[in-house]
């Protein structure tokens, strides 16, 4: 994990945020290389999840929203993480992810195998410490709160979004009826969530800031079940296609007490993280939930109208029912840090690269950059013209092209393999000939020679097959 926050520090892929100040403490700025990498994640979801389907549209609402959203939506009341202060070394954590207790040792993280020499009153000690001694646990919520206008009082609180999720449930009839949506449809949305995290750890893991990308399937109750099914396979497989290592992605069950109050069932998509498996997105049926508190809360009706449907009741055609809702929830930022820590390699010397090298092993599809193009010789007035005009004409079929001349050209092509480039297209005194260039390729470094002419339908061709 050290090598890669370097790494993307080194590449200008993820910069702490305000760091010229010090740093803020949560919060994270994407680079050059980081900014394209997320976009393309947001994209690729995008394309499969609304694009690509009869069935899902798009929407984008607003970060703020009516405080009384989060009243309804139960955040308001009920989105806290138990806090607790540790005595002894003053340490703030939470109770939930505290080092566990058995048989007077703390089992978890770095107290494994540690016996207590006090007797804990908790089945948790400190993370920092070890200690037993801590204070009473409160309820801490995790929503940012601002005040909207110009004066500060309770009227004017209003919050940051803690999830995308709710714009899609406040707007659920907004865009059913406007787009004439038939059951099962699904409203996707992807963007900025806050919450004031009490411990963010693991780099870009756990933000304060993070952006998300959410899925609503509304559908009828007794589908419910079919359709979470078909997500968790979708959203398992998403990630397998963009390249993840099959055994280091998961699907695990929710039970018992992990299981949401509004939930009936919940699946999470796992990572095997350099700390273990954990959380990549949570697949879960909230079933009518989310719709009915806010038809409590609003006195408006978010009934869906089936004038095909028998009334159950009635046994006479035309049924009005709250939908469930199966919802697939993704955050873009960790999912860039698994894709990161999943490409990241270092290779052992071998005969190409005598001192070994790290290589960002990417999809294709999520690279920053997907063809780099140099001149063998930047003094080469001929060839550096010639590289501008091959990178241009990439640029004319939007693939994401790179000009440098910069080092040596062994120098450039180690710069790309770790910005997880995987085409390099080298001009050098041959192409004046024959307009041929060298096309080397980062996952093997097998160099060909191809036809300028051929270049872009090449890079294309290779960049929507993989
Ligand atoms: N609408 C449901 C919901 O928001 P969640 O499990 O709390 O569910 C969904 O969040 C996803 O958002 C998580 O699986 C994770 O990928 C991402 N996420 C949540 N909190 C995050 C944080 N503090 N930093 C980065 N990503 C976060």
């Amino acid at each position: 994990m050290q090598k890669l926050v370097s790494l993307c520090k080194r590449r200008g892929f993820v910069f702490p945020s305000s760091e010229i100040y010090g740093g803020l403490r949560s919060a994270y700025d994407y680079g050059p290389l980081g900014v394209e990498l997320k976009r393309n994640i947001m994209n690729e979801w995008w394309r499969v999840m609304v694009h690509e389907r009869e069935d899902v549209v798009g929407l984008d609402s607003s970060i703020i929203m009516s405080p009384r959203v989060w009243e309804a939506s139960g955040h308001v009341s009920g989105f806290s993480d138990p806090l607790v202060d540790c005595l002894v070394c003053r340490a703030r954590f939470r109770a939930d992810k505290a080092p566990r207790v058995e048989n007077g040792e703390a089992v978890k993280f770095r107290f494994e195998g540690k016996t207590l020499n006090e007797t804990a009153e908790r089945d948790y000690v400190c993370p920092e410490c070890g200690s037993p001694r801590l204070s009473e646990e409160r309820q801490f919520n995790l929503m940012f709160k601002t005040n909207l206008g110009s004066l500060q009082s309770d009227d004017s609180t209003v919050y940051l979004r803690p999830e995308t999720a709710q714009g899609m449930f406040v707007n659920f009839l907004n865009v059913q009826q406007t787009y004439r949506l038939k059951l099962p449809f699904g409203i996707a949305q992807q963007g900025k969530s806050f919450r004031n995290e009490i411990t963010v750890e693991h780099f870009i893991f756990r933000s304060c800031e993070f952006e998300q990308m959410e899925m609503e399937f509304f559908c009828e109750p007794g589908t419910d079940d079919h359709w979470l099914d078909y997500w968790k396979e979708e959203r398992l497989n998403w990630y397998l296609k963009l390249g993840a290592k099959p055994d280091r992605v998961r699907l695990r069950a929710h039970e018992g007490e992990e299981l949401a109050h509004y939930a009936k069932a919940c699946y999470d998509v796992e990572y095997r993280y350099p700390w273990g498996w954990d959380e990549l997105e949570g697949i879960a049926n909230r079933t009518d939930y989310d719709l009915r508190k806010h038809q409590e809360h609003s006195g408006k009706k978010l009934t869906y109208f089936d004038p095909q449907k028998i009334n159950p009741e009635t046994g006479k055609n035309g049924y009005r029912f709250l939908p469930y809702v199966i919802e697939p929830a993704a955050g873009a930022t960790r999912t860039a840090l698994m894709f990161l820590l999943d490409a990241y390699e270092e290779e052992p010397p071998s005969e190409a690269r005598k001192d070994g090298r790290t290589v960002l092993r990417l999809h294709p599809r999520l690279s920053p950059i997907k063809v780099a193009v140099f001149p063998l010789v930047k003094k080469d007035e001929w060839l550096v013209g010639k590289s501008r005009e091959i990178v241009r004409d990439f640029w004319n079929s939007s693939i994401n092209a790179f000009y440098d001349e910069k080092d040596a050209i062994g120098r450039r092509y180690a710069r790309q393999d770790e910005a997880g480039t995987p085409f390099c297209i080298t001009v050098d005194t041959q192409t004046r000939e024959d307009d041929t260039v060298t096309i080397r390729y980062r996952d093997d470094m097998r160099q060909d020679r191809i036809k300028v002419e051929e270049a872009v339908e090449i890079v294309r061709k290779k960049v929507n097959e993989s």
